[in-house]
């Protein structure tokens, strides 16, 4: 059994919906999360910017012993995780666009994608696109300022609502039936999402394919923790982390060994 932590970031509190998943999936595993919210959103800075950041928080976890890397981030994972993959040893795990589930369950044929700028310009989007739009029609929206809202509490606020009407109903009115969330804050907007939409979509949302991933890869590395280990849990941000710990406790039901470090 390998103690060592799972490392998981974003650029900002996105990724604590993977973090959930995964301690759903893998209760044993102590965690170190890194959310820079101090330089939140990624989505829509030069990829090379982005890349240096994301490099920062890699160096940053593995001197801290994370013995896998998840990516919680979209727009990192399109942009960085093959150069990632091969710069370092320890596995990385990235967030996909999730096109294959929704090709699956769309009536229509018509989904919706949203996520930022560089999560839709980048090369694994298109290689998804590639692979699984045949035969659908697919409707791409950037979703600006949604990421902010989030960092910032905002998400049941009024110009949530405004921005996801003006993003979402266009494509409703198109036949939209299925809405990919091609970004990790966007699962925090779900409830506001079905409000706009009438709950008339299938809201398809990747993190819990991300959790079955990881299990799968600490298998089959021989890296997994298993009961009899006492797990630990550390978030750390760039960012408040009043606002951070607001977000978490609204996230996950009870944090073990929780401890909150600003930096
Ligand atoms: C962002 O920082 O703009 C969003 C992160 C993501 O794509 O998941």
């Amino acid at each position: 059994m390998n103690k060592q932590p799972i490392g998981i970031f974003d650029s900002g509190v996105g990724g604590l919906c993977v973090l959930k998943q995964i301690r759903e999936r893998l209760p044993y595993e102590s965690i170190t999360y890194f959310a820079d919210s101090g330089n939140c959103p990624y989505g829509s800075k030069a990829e090379d910017e982005a890349l240096d950041l994301a490099r920062k928080n890699i160096e940053f976890l593995l001197e801290l012993n994370c013995k896998l890397i998840v990516i919680a981030c979209n727009t990192v994972t399109a942009v960085a995780i093959d150069c990632f993959r091969s710069e370092y040893k320890v596995p990385f795990i990235g967030m996909e666009p999730a096109l294959k589930p929704a090709a699956l369950q769309t009536r229509s044929k018509k989904i919706g994608i949203l996520a930022t700028e560089n999560t839709l310009n980048g090369r694994l989007f298109k290689q998804t696109f590639d692979k699984y739009a045949h035969g659908l029609e697919v409707f791409i929206q950037p979703g600006h300022g949604l990421v902010e809202l989030v960092e910032t509490g905002g998400q049941n606020s009024e110009k949530a609502c405004n921005l996801l009407k003006e993003y979402l109903l266009p494509m409703m009115e198109k036949g939209v039936d299925t809405i990919v969330l091609g970004c990790t804050h966007y699962p925090f907007l779900k409830e506001m999402i079905q409000t706009v939409t009438k709950n008339s979509v299938t809201i398809v949302e990747p993190a819990d394919a991300v959790a079955a991933q990881t299990k799968r890869i600490l298998v089959q590395y021989e890296l997994i923790s298993m009961a009899g280990n006492d797990p630990q849990f550390q978030f750390y941000t760039t960012g408040k982390k009043t606002m951070a710990q607001k977000i978490l406790f609204d996230t996950i039901d009870s944090p073990y060994g929780l401890e909150f470090i600003e930096i």
